[in-house]
């Protein structure tokens, strides 16, 4: 706002510049033209000049006159210039996010609307979670079926996912799903700067979070916030009632397999082969993640805290986890999503596969 003031007024004075300017070319012009080649005559510096009377007295005073006006600028103008130009740079910082998330939306939209129908696929503008048409070919008959795949709400993107492994999504999607490389890199139509605002543009549709630091006034991104415990009890009462209704045996089964948010919150996508699209082999054997009942996971966290550590913090790319393990930033952190008791339950479970 401030630095769009500050451009306006910059503008008038390059435009009274700019008339002052062919004002005085006009002026210039009109006076010089009867010393046109007067230098013919006599050379301009052969010419006699005012003598001491007239130089050192009114017309003196007029050229220090100049100079103090000119230095009464420069003493008035230079602290101004230093006091606008910090929130100039503010207003500028919060012009180009509000432009990139703008330009995010209209990529984020749907085709009918001109967009890259992002909102198609994961549940609207506010990304609460949808389902994607898609044809899966199976690989030994060669069969090809037309299921319905979850596509996962992404307005808590950020609460599982850094920046960086957004973008990483993003450029080169999931390729054993519906979600397509976008980024020029894998292959996709977007250059780096489209993906930089539908980064804005998801940091905008966040769900907000309590509890952040005092130096993280953006509680759509803070690191330290968590979810609202009252979405945290939504999910709670999900599980329970899918225990209740026989669907599953335990809490932490039904919570491993949650559909709130299109599995935003579950394991189950990634972990059981199927499960996105209503067909799930058994479970936690492993699809794009990997298996993770006992016999397979045992060894690399003999420790059952290490494990829920590991889940609340996720993995990050080249970082060491368990005991062997190597990071690919794939796996989520549910640290902020879920609470301890909820993950405790969670792997009660897989490690009692
Ligand atoms: C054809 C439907 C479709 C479209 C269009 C689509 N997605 Fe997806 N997207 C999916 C599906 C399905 C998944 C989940 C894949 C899986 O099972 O892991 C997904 C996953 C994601 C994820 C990872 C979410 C997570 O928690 O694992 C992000 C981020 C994402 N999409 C963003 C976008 C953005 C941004 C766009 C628009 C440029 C977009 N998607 C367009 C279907 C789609
Ligand atoms: C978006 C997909 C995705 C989701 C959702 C997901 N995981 Fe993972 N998980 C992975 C990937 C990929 C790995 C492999 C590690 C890596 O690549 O960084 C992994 C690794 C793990 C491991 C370590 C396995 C080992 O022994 O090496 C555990 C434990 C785990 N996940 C548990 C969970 C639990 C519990 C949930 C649900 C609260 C969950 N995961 C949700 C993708 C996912």
């Amino acid at each position: 706002m401030l630095a769009s003031t500050t451009t306006n007024v910059a503008y008038i004075i390059l435009f009274v510049i700019l008339i002052g300017w062919i004002l005085y070319a006009m002026g210039n012009r009109k006076k010089a033209r009867p010393e046109l080649g007067s230098e013919i005559e006599l050379a301009a510096n052969r010419k006699v000049y005012y003598d001491d009377e007239i130089l050192e007295g009114r017309r003196l005073e007029r050229v220090q006159f100049i100079g103090l006006l000119f230095l009464v600028v420069s003493v008035i103008g230079l602290p101004l210039y230093w006091i606008l130009e910090p929130a100039r740079q503010v207003g500028a910082k919060e012009y180009s996010v509000e432009r990139a998330t703008k330009w995010g939306a209209e990529l984020f939209a749907p085709t009918a609307k001109g967009g890259f129908n992002c909102a198609g696929c994961h549940g609207g503008m506010t990304a609460t979670g949808g389902v994607a048409a898609y044809a899966i070919t199976n690989p030994n008959t060669g069969e090809v079926k037309a299921v319905s795949w979850k596509a996962p709400a992404l307005n808590t993107i950020f609460y599982r996912f850094s920046v960086d492994e957004v973008v990483f999504i993003l450029n080169y999607g999931r390729p054993f799903s519906p979600m397509s490389p976008w980024g020029l890199v894998g292959g996709g139509p977007m250059n780096a700067q489209q993906i930089e605002n539908l980064i804005a543009y998801l940091t905008s549709i966040q769900l907000p979070r309590v509890g952040c630091a005092a130096n993280e006034p953006d509680n759509r991104v803070c690191a330290t916030g968590t979810l609202e415990p009252a979405k945290q009890q939504e999910i709670t009462d999900a599980a329970m009632a899918a225990v209740k209704d026989g669907t599953y045996k335990s809490y932490g089964e039904a919570l491993f397999n949650l559909d709130v948010g299109s599995g935003a919150y579950s394991c189950a996508r990634c972990h059981t082969q199927g499960w996105s699209y209503g067909n799930p082999a058994q479970p936690a054997q492993g699809a794009m993640g990997p298996n993770l009942t006992a016999g397979a996971t045992a060894s690399h966290f003999p420790s059952q805290q290490d494990q829920i550590n590991f889940i609340k913090k996720g993995s990050e790319l080249g970082k060491k986890f368990g005991l062997q393990g190597q990071g690919s930033g794939r796996m989520p952190a549910f640290g902020n999503l879920l609470t301890d008791a909820q993950i405790k339950a969670i792997v009660e479970y897989v490690r009692s596969l």
